[in-house]
């Protein structure tokens, strides 16, 4: 063996020594679940399928595309305010455990990695995402880059991974929780989250929370309906995901994609609308539905928040918001908070 070799077969095993990744999913509850909230969805008055099934594989890249659009500012917003207070937020949380809620490809997490890096303290990285191929090509390429590193990924749910932690305290811990995720629940899941959360905070550790907020309709709604159509992409593609998944018959150009800003709601809600009276089948799940011209499928809501009003929705769940980060023009929202 010729020393390159071996040098690079050491530095494979070091690899190796860092990475443990734990598969929390159990498939066949989720097929159930995913199966009812399809169901009871299109049956009700106002049709809706859940926001998850926009990520296959096709779906996820082009989610990836969404976050380079110029008229899709959560992304890189978030990613500057990270960069600017990485160090800030690093030195004052001390965490030996950073915790991930959808890490997908933790871009924006290398700014806390480069910080950790910077003051020299070694980290433990629990990713968690229900992509086990991301979660595992992107803790290849960080633990390459990051020689500090030790991750200890989760291919898992939020709940799954949050009740793990629950019962698993490594030391001082944060969880992270970007992108304006929250946004994509209604108040309910809202709430379970928030809950599910605290139980994995011990009173020293600390959450950080991303939050986009209210700004004028007009940035919001080219934010989702872009010039290159690929949010329009990104919404038609879930129901190629229901032909593939329940053998369906969804004609992808018999729909339209369109997002509005609900100003009373404050979100974001995006349909695709049936350009004509049809009627679709998913034959895995015996379900037959008929659609009128003009109705509307929801399949997503994304709220915009207010940086006073979500601070008292944690402060009356025993959540204290120790410090706010935002950009110049106020358009995004980093929560560093404690338990209270
Ligand atoms: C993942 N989530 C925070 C995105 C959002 O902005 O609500 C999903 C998205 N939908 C359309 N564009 C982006």
């Amino acid at each position: 063996m010729s020393a390159f070799s071996q040098s690079e077969n050491n530095s494979q095993d070091s690899l190796a020594a860092r990475l443990k990744i734990d598969y929390l999913l159990d498939f066949q509850a989720i097929e159930k679940d995913d199966i009812q909230e399809v169901i009871n969805g299109l049956n009700n008055e106002q049709k809706s399928i859940p926001a998850r099934y926009f990520y296959d594989s096709q779906g996820s890249q082009l989610f990836e595309d969404i976050c380079q659009l110029p008229e899709y500012y959560p992304t890189r917003t978030e990613a500057s305010i990270i960069k600017q207070y990485a160090l800030e937020i690093v030195k004052q949380t001390q965490a030996i455990e950073l915790v991930e809620l959808g890490s997908g490809s933790s871009t924006k997490t290398r700014y806390f990695f480069d910080a950790y890096q910077q003051l020299n303290i070694p980290l433990y990285y629990t990713p968690v995402d229900v992509s086990d191929s991301i979660l595992k090509t992107s803790a290849n390429q960080l633990l390459a880059d990051y020689p500090q590193l030790k991750i200890q990924g989760k291919v898992a749910t939020y709940h799954q991974a949050l009740q793990q932690l629950s019962n698993n305290f490594l030391g001082k811990r944060i969880i992270i929780f970007l992108g304006s995720s929250i946004g994509n629940f209604n108040s309910l899941k809202c709430d379970r989250f928030i809950n599910q959360l605290r139980s994995a905070l011990n009173s020293q550790d600390y959450f950080l929370l991303g939050i986009d907020l209210q700004k004028p309709r007009k940035i919001l709604e080219a934010a989702y309906n872009d010039a290159q159509g690929v949010t329009a992409a990104f919404n038609l593609n879930m129901l190629q995901h229901l032909n593939h998944r329940f053998a369906g018959n969804f004609k992808l150009d018999l729909f339209k994609h369109e997002a509005i800003y609900n100003q009373t709601e404050h979100q974001i809600e995006m349909y695709l609308i049936s350009q004509q009276a049809q009627t679709v089948t998913l034959s895995n799940l015996n379900l037959t539905i008929e659609l009128k011209k003009e109705e509307k499928i929801l399949t997503e809501i994304s709220r915009k928040f207010d940086l006073d009003k979500m601070e008292q929705y944690l402060s009356d769940r025993n959540l204290n918001v120790i410090k706010t980060y935002t950009d110049a023009r106020q358009w995004f929202g980093l929560l560093l908070v404690q338990l209270s």
